[in-house]
């Protein structure tokens, strides 16, 4: 359906957990709340809520979390999603760390597409920004991910004087791989800081002092905000979201569940609707919530505008 500004909503993020095996010091350091497991919703209820999503136009779904991959049964999730009449594309965001083992079950569900978080490719920078992580594991996710044959991306959040310098060396991954690299920035969400982030422009400026020849690539890569860059005699492509810098909103098609229940229509704001009460009930009346949440979608994002921010959970509790 469109919302009151025109815009087609056709992709939900499902954040199926708000536990994470990893504690991104931007994401959910430690210590943060977490959400109590009664609170959480079962397959069944998140499978009936995406059914009525579908119903209002909701073709394509992200799995999320905190990390998806540590919620039991998420292979068996992706497969219900993909069974529900209109589905055209489930896709999973992960840290990777448990990627190789799930791999194969994700593919025999129907997964098509991945992105993995990786902000940096230092043993010991990995283990301090994601709180005692391996680097080893995620990087073993990515190959297992790209083997499989499957639509890869590698989400990479670049901080200032900590993995400025690395620039170069994600473009050279995505260039030797094969798979889209994309640079996001900083959102003032939870424990983030976009005073810590880096404009992408300028990781575009720097890129292309070593790959002059990077050109826009206007190939649909996703459903996302994402604009793409490639090199012409490469393959891959650096992909950047610049939700500080540039203002995407005018094309947002998306809207949030979060694992507690919550429709949140924009990332930025702590509206949402609840569809807790309304579970016991028909597919007709969490359609009619759903309905009214992508109503309630706002213009655009207030991120530049720190009075106005209302959301105050952690980005794990939203999922992305
Ligand atoms: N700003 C931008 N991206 C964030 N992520 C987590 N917190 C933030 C933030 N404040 C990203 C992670 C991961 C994805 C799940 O969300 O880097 O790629
Ligand atoms: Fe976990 Fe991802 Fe958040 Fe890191 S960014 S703590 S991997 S959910």
């Amino acid at each position: 359906m469109k919302d009151r500004y025109g815009r087609k909503i056709e992709y939900m993020r499902v954040s199926i957990t708000d536990r994470c095996n990893l504690r991104c010091k931007y994401c959910m350091p430690d210590g943060c709340d977490k959400v109590s497991h009664n609170d959480i919703l079962s397959y069944e209820d998140m499978e009936r809520i995406c059914t009525a999503a579908s119903r209002i136009g909701i073709t394509k779904f992200k799995v999320t979390g905190g990390e998806p991959l540590v919620r039991v049964g998420c292979p068996d999730f992706v497969k219900r999603l993909k069974d529900i009449p209109g589905t055209e594309q489930v896709t999973l965001t992960t840290n990777g760390v448990e990627l190789e083992r799930y791999m194969d079950d994700l593919v025999a569900a129907g997964l098509d597409a991945v992105n993995i978080s990786l902000d940096t490719m230092d043993p010991d920078r990995f283990r301090y920004i994601t709180g005692g992580g391996s680097l080893e594991r995620t990087m073993s996710g990515i190959d297992a991910a790209v083997k499989s044959g499957i639509r890869t991306k590698i989400n990479c959040l670049i901080q200032k004087d900590f993995n400025e310098d690395e620039t170069d060396r994600f473009a050279e991954l995505a260039f030797g791989k094969g798979i889209d690299v994309r640079f996001i920035e900083m959102m003032p969400i939870g424990a983030g800081n976009p005073d810590l982030g880096v404009a992408n422009r300028q990781i575009l400026m720097k890129l292309r002092t070593r790959w002059p020849e990077l050109e826009p690539d206007e190939s649909v890569h996703g459903n996302g905000p994402a604009v793409y860059f490639r090199h012409p005699e490469k393959s891959g492509s650096i992909g950047f979201i610049s939700a500080m810098h540039g203002v995407f909103c005018s094309s947002c098609n998306r809207i949030r569940l979060t694992s507690q229940g919550l429709i949140k229509p924009c990332l930025c704001y702590e509206d949402s609707v609840d569809l807790k009460p309304v579970l016991s009930g028909t597919i007709e009346e969490i359609q009619e919530k759903l309905t009214e949440a992508v109503l309630m979608k706002p213009g655009q994002h207030c991120f530049n505008n720190a009075p106005k921010r209302s959301e105050r959970r952690m980005m794990s509790q939203i999922g992305g």
